[in-house]
């Protein structure tokens, strides 16, 4: 019906380099949204801090996450894209959210488990309170969907279970209950090690291809990359068990915009040296163009800075009416 409008909001951290999961899981299917919905994208600093990082290297990733986004064909034009700490009511509706969430809800999160680690009295209360900024983030467009990876799954159901609450405390349906859109390649698996998601938090960087790696460095990592003794299957049945070598297949289906099924069916029987050629090949010519203009935007920090700073207003003007009425619901003003 023409009242619920589809809002799509997504974010990605801007810590380290961007790499072919964040791209493959996220970042394409962004840019291939935008032609059917109103979609806001934010670089998420202020989740970013929920671990210690270095100043300067913050603001230089905030931006190059940013030309990123741009390169990878997102129009700033069409979209809003901006970063999270210059629009002041992610933080405020965190704040509710965190009096919303129960601390219950927080232990079962699974991504704070794994980032907390063995010292999880030292982690940052931040970094706990981590699920119920991303909530807010989302909510405070009143998004209706959500283009993720799995890995932030549970977090999506995190934020429904906080607006049904939120919603059931105030005796209010102010709050829609977004969705997640999982599209193309779900999960990127690390080329050194298919049981452990590609990430940029892997010491190695063999582990990764970054949207940044030039022709070369794509090479030697899918040369290095992992796989077992056996040819390549005729059928996707023939990839039980073999993590590695599903990986690649995924990866290069997702590339080609093809089925695993598809690949299978075109490599069967052959080794894996033969299929990593055609594999360099296609990630080259799918990355290197964004190689490229990623480097073209980062000689010119002020068209960046003014994208920012656009959105940033953009996306105030969309918050400050629902942020207003969330005060008025919750009895702040
Ligand atoms: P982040 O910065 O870790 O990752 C950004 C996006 O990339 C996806 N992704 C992957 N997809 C497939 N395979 C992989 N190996 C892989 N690695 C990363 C992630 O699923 C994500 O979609 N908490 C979020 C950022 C966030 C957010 C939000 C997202 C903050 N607020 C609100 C959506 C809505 C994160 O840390 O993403």
């Amino acid at each position: 019906n023409g009242e619920i409008m589809n809002r799509i909001f997504s974010g990605v951290q801007p810590t380290g380099n961007l790499h072919l999961g964040n791209y493959l899981g996220a970042i394409r299917n962004w840019a291939r949204l935008q032609d059917q919905y109103d979609c806001i994208y934010c670089v998420v600093d202020l989740h970013a801090i929920t671990t210690p990082q270095d100043p300067s290297e913050l603001r230089a990733n905030t931006r190059e996450v940013t030309a990123g986004l741009m390169a990878a064909g997102i129009d700033p034009k069409r979209n809003i894209i901006f970063n999270q700490s210059r629009v002041s009511g992610h933080a405020e509706l965190a704040w509710v959210f965190n009096c919303v969430a129960r601390l219950g809800w927080l232990n079962r999160m699974t991504q704070f488990k794994e980032k907390a680690g063995k010292h999880r009295d030292n982690a940052t209360v931040g970094l706990y309170a981590y699920p119920t900024l991303m909530a807010a983030d989302i909510l405070l467009y009143k998004a209706t969907h959500v283009p993720v990876g799995e890995d932030q799954k549970q977090h999506l159901e995190l934020t429904r279970d906080i607006a049904k609450a939120f919603n059931s405390m105030f005796e209010t349906d102010f709050f829609p209950m977004p969705e997640p859109l999982i599209l193309g390649a779900a999960r990127v698996m690390s080329l050194r090690d298919g049981s452990k998601k590609m990430s940029k938090s892997d010491d190695s960087d063999y582990s990764r291809i970054n949207m940044t790696d030039d022709a070369d460095s794509i090479a030697l990592k899918f040369r290095k990359a992992r796989t077992d003794p056996e040819p390549l299957p005729e059928s996707t049945d023939g990839l039980e068990g073999r993590t590695e070598a599903a990986n690649l297949l995924g990866i290069y289906g997702a590339l080609a915009d093809e089925t695993i099924q598809q690949v299978c069916e075109e490599f069967a029987g052959k080794p894996f040296s033969q299929f990593k050629v055609q594999l360099i090949d296609l990630a080259v010519a799918v990355l290197a163009p964004i190689g490229h203009e990623m480097k073209r935007l980062s000689e010119d920090p002020g068209y960046v800075d003014q994208v920012l700073s656009t959105g940033a207003d953009r996306a105030t003007q969309i918050a400050t009416p629902i942020l207003s009425d969330v005060k008025k619901v919750v009895g702040l003003t």
